[in-house]
């Protein structure tokens, strides 16, 4: 093995332990997303649930049985501005601090049909605020344009086959 392989190994090796991710605290953050977010958020929606959702928005109605946006969503849309661990988690806590609709990066039918969302982290540790952040970005791998295009696939096969 030359050196240039062996140094490029071992940055390699060292950018992985760099970026080591906190299990500890994606744990508990999911025990703070039952304690103080599943009230409103539902965990995962399908595509199925999402092109159900978008169908009322498009017609100008409340989507039905949701009282916000299912996390992995959420996730996905956050992930488009701020994709870093270290921004996206700082937006989240500060969202939950003080969310207002300037801040936030959903589509506007959410903040039509359910509000801005209430300062639930007001009351929140910010260890637990942290915990809850990371457990957002590390939960869900899916990408917003992907998931986005393929509701909209599915939107097109709906209505050819009616
Ligand atoms: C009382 C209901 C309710 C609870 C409880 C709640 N949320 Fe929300 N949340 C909403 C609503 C409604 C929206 C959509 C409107 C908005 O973004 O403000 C939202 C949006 C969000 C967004 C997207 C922000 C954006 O860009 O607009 C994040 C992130 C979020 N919630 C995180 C959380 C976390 C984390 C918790 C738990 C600690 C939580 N929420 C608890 C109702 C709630």
């Amino acid at each position: 093995m030359n050196i240039l392989k062996f140094l490029i190994i071992l940055a390699v090796l060292f950018s992985a332990y760099g970026q080591e991710v906190d299990h500890e605290a994606i744990k508990r953050g999911y025990e703070v997303f039952r304690q103080s977010c599943s009230l409103c958020h539902m965990e995962r929606a399908s595509l199925w649930e999402f092109l159900k959702a978008r169908l009322k928005v498009l017609k100008g109605e409340r989507p039905q049985n949701i009282d916000a946006p299912p996390m992995n969503l959420v996730s996905a849309r956050i992930k488009k501005f701020y994709p870093t661990e270290v921004e996206f988690v700082e937006f989240v806590k500060d969202y939950i601090t003080n969310p207002s609709r300037e801040k936030g990066v959903c589509f506007k039918a959410a903040y039509v049909f359910f509000g801005v969302m209430p300062p639930i982290g007001q009351g929140m540790s910010e260890e637990d605020k942290t915990a809850v952040a990371k457990w957002l970005y590390y939960r869900f791998s899916d990408r917003w344009d992907d998931l986005f295009r393929k509701v909209k696939e599915l939107q097109r096969q709906v209505r050819s086959e009616k």
